[in-house]
């Protein structure tokens, strides 16, 4: 098994009987979600994504991927929310997060649209001057105002750079029939690829949405398709005691009815920063709603130990911890001894540093649960490909699994329109006058 649960630590939070009683519950979220009769039943195709996906598309971008590795040094990936996430977070996972500083032979690829900051845009404008880009515009719906603006202005930048060549270097990732980004594409003819329409944009880093950036960045796809699929036939049993993503889910809701409103996401590398911030993305749209929901926060440590550390300790009790235990690092860096020893550390002499990092991690796990904090723990061999499949299929279950239980619709985001409303009346979007009168008047600016 890829990832596996260990709860050794709960003891004394929780008890293996409150675990058991879950198993109907869980059972019957199991039954929903497998029998398509759930909350948000039209949005399951990421279940069998890992086996039932789109081959001949597939090969397509494995051939996009190398031609903008050809023609591109730099490649903008243009998306907001899960159109950008997943990628992101596997690309640094998996390689670094100093990806775009290290020596390879794959394009930098810088994250836009993501934000409406004049200053990143021009940073990212900035860092294209003299080299050679290509876009990847990742829009399900095709009308997400932020991405939409920033792709005007990389479009221009490559029209005004390669002319009418500038079509070879746009590739779409939108909805196969509808939104305006897919008629722009087809008028254009930009390379287009697929947003499932039962996959939503959280649940997406698995279609070409993630893919075709993960796959420039230099990523193995057959790989972590096939650690995907792996979690998809290990993690099949109805039983909460049988199966660690079940597991995993049951505890969190377990010890969000003791009044835990709050899980951390803690790894102890920081080149899982961004993929705390896709679990953030996951679990917070798929379950803060009606009034509900655990809030997904993250943090990375040790560095975080000197910031949330006193908080996590001896703060408010409304929080457990989820550590990410990865066993083996991606490289590790042997400690040697110093004659002088000056500054008293040959303590720590004659040992890989992933050791430390093990004894840290170690050593806050028991603080943190003697100062009364709960902690879980996710174990991972090691970050490759497969592994990393896997994990991000274990995290998509998790979360069904998760909203089910709290009786919530995992699958949509209605609260994300409202800010979105008052953005396009606040901005003057035809069709929003009356609102714009309204908030006008409630702004004291
Ligand atoms: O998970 C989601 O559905 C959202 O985060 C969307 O991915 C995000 O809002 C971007 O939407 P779109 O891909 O339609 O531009």
């Amino acid at each position: 098994m890829a990832i596996t649960f260990n709860g050794a630590y709960l003891e004394g939070f929780m008890a293996d009987h409150e675990l058991k009683a879950l198993a109907p519950a869980v059972k019957a979220a199991h039954e929903a979600l497998h029998g398509k009769t759930g909350l948000g039943n039209d949005f399951l195709g990421w279940v069998d994504l890992p086996t039932n996906y789109d081959k001949e598309e597939f090969s397509r971008i494995k051939a996009a991927a190398k031609k903008i590795q050809q023609q591109a040094d730099v490649l903008i990936v243009i998306g907001i929310g899960g159109s950008y996430l997943g990628a992101r977070a596997v690309i640094e996972l998996l390689k670094s997060q100093l990806y775009n500083n290290l020596k390879k032979d794959t394009p930098e690829i810088y994250f836009a649209g993501n934000n409406v900051s004049p200053s990143y845009l021009n940073e990212i404008l900035s860092i294209c001057e003299g080299k050679d880009v290509a876009v990847n515009v990742i829009s399900k719906s095709g009308t997400t105002t932020e991405p939409a603006l920033a792709f005007r202005v990389f479009k221009k930048l490559l029209e005004d750079k390669y002319g009418e060549a500038a079509r070879e270097r746009i590739y779409c990732t939108t909805d196969k029939a509808r939104g305006t980004l897919k008629e722009l594409a087809d008028r254009m003819g930009y390379e287009t690829f697929v947003v499932p329409d039962d996959v939503g944009g959280r649940y997406s880093v698995l279609t070409a949405v993630g893919l075709l950036p993960i796959a420039v960045a230099g990523c193995d796809l057959d790989a972590l398709m096939a650690g995907a699929r792996e979690a998809q036939n290990a993690l099949m049993e109805p039983c909460v005691l049988k199966n660690d993503a079940y597991r995993y889910a049951a505890t969190r809701f377990a010890l969000y009815q003791k009044g835990k409103a709050m899980e951390l996401l803690v790894s102890f590398d920081p080149c899982f920063a961004t993929m705390a911030e896709w679990y953030k993305q996951l679990f917070g749209e798929s379950e803060g709603k009606d009034g509900k929901g655990l809030f997904p926060g993250s943090v990375t440590f040790s560095t975080d130990l000197h910031s949330l550390g006193q908080f996590i300790q001896e703060g408010s009790k409304i929080l457990f911890e989820t550590f990410v235990d990865i066993k083996k690092p991606k490289q590790d860096f042997f400690i040697e001894n110093d004659a002088a020893n000056f500054d008293g550390l040959n303590f720590l002499s004659n040992q890989e540093m992933s050791k430390v990092n093990g004894t840290v991690m170690d050593a806050t796990i028991l603080a943190h649960t003697e100062g009364g904090v709960p902690c879980a723990v996710l174990e991972m061999p090691e970050i490759t490909e497969h592994e990393v499949g896997y994990m991000i299929y274990f995290f998509e279950k998790t979360c069904a699994i998760s909203g089910y239980l709290l009786g919530v619709n995992p699958f949509d985001q209605p609260g994300v329109e409202s800010y979105k409303k008052n953005m396009f009346a606040l901005l003057g979007k035809p069709g929003y006058e009356d609102r714009q009168a309204a908030l006008k008047a409630k702004l004291s600016k």
